[in-house]
């Protein structure tokens, strides 16, 4: 998508105009239009309202998207987000390739977030998997040029370019995690990770089996073993000039699972079907690579992510069995089905080791548990410092990708103790009872003292009820608020 700055609305573009709620404004024409359509009830400039005008009103374009604001002094971040996303998905059923947005002073302080909004809300699902009519059709739908009108102001312009840069990223993820296992396979992204590191100059380490079986990866490994694909650990090292030398990495570790059919703890009918999604946090992790490239963060900053698929065969992995991890602690696997737990065990470990970072924060969709917790507006904020896990939920606040605190207590450690092995990889019998924070405590077995947040993604990593600038699948959930999150100095 093509980006433009323009002084006056093109008149052949479809022009996205906002209104606020009792506000008149406009030229005379559209005043009239306005106050006949308030008073017929049709418009009325509430927020997320849309109504499509065709004919010309005074000097503007024959085509015009009226966009409901609500009460100027009611804006916010969602309400913004929400009301763009919705202008962008009726723009894209009227087929417009050229889309232009006015955008009045009061809305110069959301250039950013609308930047985002119009960008996340005109991602289709890739149509990489369609054919003939079908694919024709949904090609037809994708806007070419977004022109923005009424911002002289270079500051301005550049927060909607991040903006617009952040949203990319954010439909890539998605287009990732949408993505089903044939496809997005780990060699998928090997391809990916090697792009990421060619454009920003970060140093690649992808570790295979004979890697991971020399460091004693035994959990990783052992998730593996269904898998006909080699399992990878996926490394991404940023470490720009204008980093501080002096300054620890900060590290984001990202679970990778390609398909989590739950193992011999097969997961039934009505929650396998779209398990593509239990790549999520690797998928963002990895994004957040390229977007600290992009948008010049002055930190060095490792990205790490296992990646394998978690299937049954005559190698799988078995509950009893017992896992030497990578941290020399053992593990009885309870339940295949937690598996995340696994990897993630043996990536965090070695990262620790090997990078000493001044704080380590994971992403995965981790727990059903927290998915019936907080559903999928909110993901469960875990860790072991108050400053990181408060740095992270304003950033989320800031950019509504909302993190909510979850309870970690010793008691959850307590119940991952393992009765043959020193832990176990579920709570036998009781799974589901504090799901999201024993999944956390288990985690926490091996992280030591290093500073740690644990984000459990599984509700709002992928939604059947989008918001306004979402689709149905994946959601691209994390990417901003790590980002938003960095930029904070975090
Ligand atoms: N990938 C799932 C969690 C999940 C469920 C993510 C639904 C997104 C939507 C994870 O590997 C899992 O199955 N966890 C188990 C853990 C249990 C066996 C301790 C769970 O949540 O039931
Ligand atoms: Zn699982
Ligand atoms: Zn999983």
């Amino acid at each position: 998508m093509e980006l433009r700055f323009l002084t006056k609305p093109k008149k052949t573009s479809l022009l996205i105009y906002p209104v606020f709620e009792k506000e008149k404004a406009g030229n005379a024409a559209l005043r009239k239009i306005l106050a006949e359509l308030a008073a017929a009830r049709e418009f009325e400039a509430k927020s997320e309202q849309t109504f499509f005008l065709f004919g010309k009103a005074g000097n503007l374009p024959m085509r015009v998207i009226l966009l409901g604001l609500g009460e100027a002094k009611k804006l916010n971040i969602a309400s913004v987000m929400s009301a763009f996303g919705a202008a962008i998905k009726k723009s894209a059923a009227h087929r417009s390739k050229e889309i232009g947005v006015l955008l009045n002073k009061e809305l110069y302080p959301f250039a950013e977030a609308i930047g985002e909004a119009l960008v996340m809300g005109s991602y289709q699902p890739s149509a990489a998997y369609k054919t003939g009519k079908a694919l024709n059709k949904l090609r037809g739908q994708s806007v070419k040029t977004l022109e923005i009108v009424g911002v002289a102001k270079k500051d301005i312009q550049s927060a909607f370019r991040k903006g617009v840069a952040v949203a990319n990223a954010v439909n890539e993820v998605r287009d990732w995690v949408n993505a089903p296992p044939n496809f997005a396979n780990a060699k998928f992204f090997d391809d990916k990770a090697a792009e990421i590191a060619k454009e920003t100059g970060a140093k690649l380490t992808i570790l295979r089996k004979k890697e991971l079986e020399k460091l004693g990866m035994g959990a990783l490994l052992g998730v593996n073993r269904g898998s006909p694909d080699e399992a990878r650990l996926t490394i991404l090292d940023y470490s720009p000039n204008s980093a501080d030398p002096k300054e620890p990495p900060l590290v984001f570790v990202g679970k990778g699972i390609l398909f989590d059919s739950g193992g011999y703890n097969l997961k039934p009918r009505g929650y396998i079907e779209d398990m593509q999604l239990d790549k999520a946090g690797a998928a963002a992790v990895l994004a957040l690579i390229k977007l600290a490239q992009k948008l010049g963060i002055a930190k060095r900053i490792i990205a790490v992510a296992p990646f394998t698929e978690n299937l049954i065969g005559g190698h799988a992995l078995k509950p009893s069995e017992i896992l030497k991890t990578y941290s020399g602690k053992t593990v009885e696997i309870t339940n295949t089905d937690g598996e995340g737990r696994l990897v993630l065990a043996d990536a965090i470990a070695y990262a620790i080791d090997q990078f000493k970072p001044k704080y380590l924060i994971d992403v995965a969709t981790l727990t059903g548990a927290c998915m019936v917790a907080l559903g999928d507006r909110y993901a469960g904020l875990f860790g072991n410092d108050e400053n990181l896990i408060e740095k992270l939920r304003a950033a989320g606040e800031e950019v509504d990708e909302l993190l909510w605190p979850m309870p970690l207590h010793k008691d959850h450690n307590k119940k991952m103790k393992g009765v043959y092995a020193d832990l176990r990889n579920a709570d036998l019998g009781s799974e589901r009872d504090a799901g999201a924070s024993k999944g956390a405590a288990f985690l926490q077995e091996f992280i030591g003292k290093t500073k740690w947040a644990h984000l459990d993604i599984a509700g709002p990593a992928w939604t059947g009820d989008p918001k306004k600038y979402e689709t149905k699948g994946a959601t691209g959930f994390g990417v901003r608020v790590l980002v938003r999150f960095l930029e904070n100095n975090g």
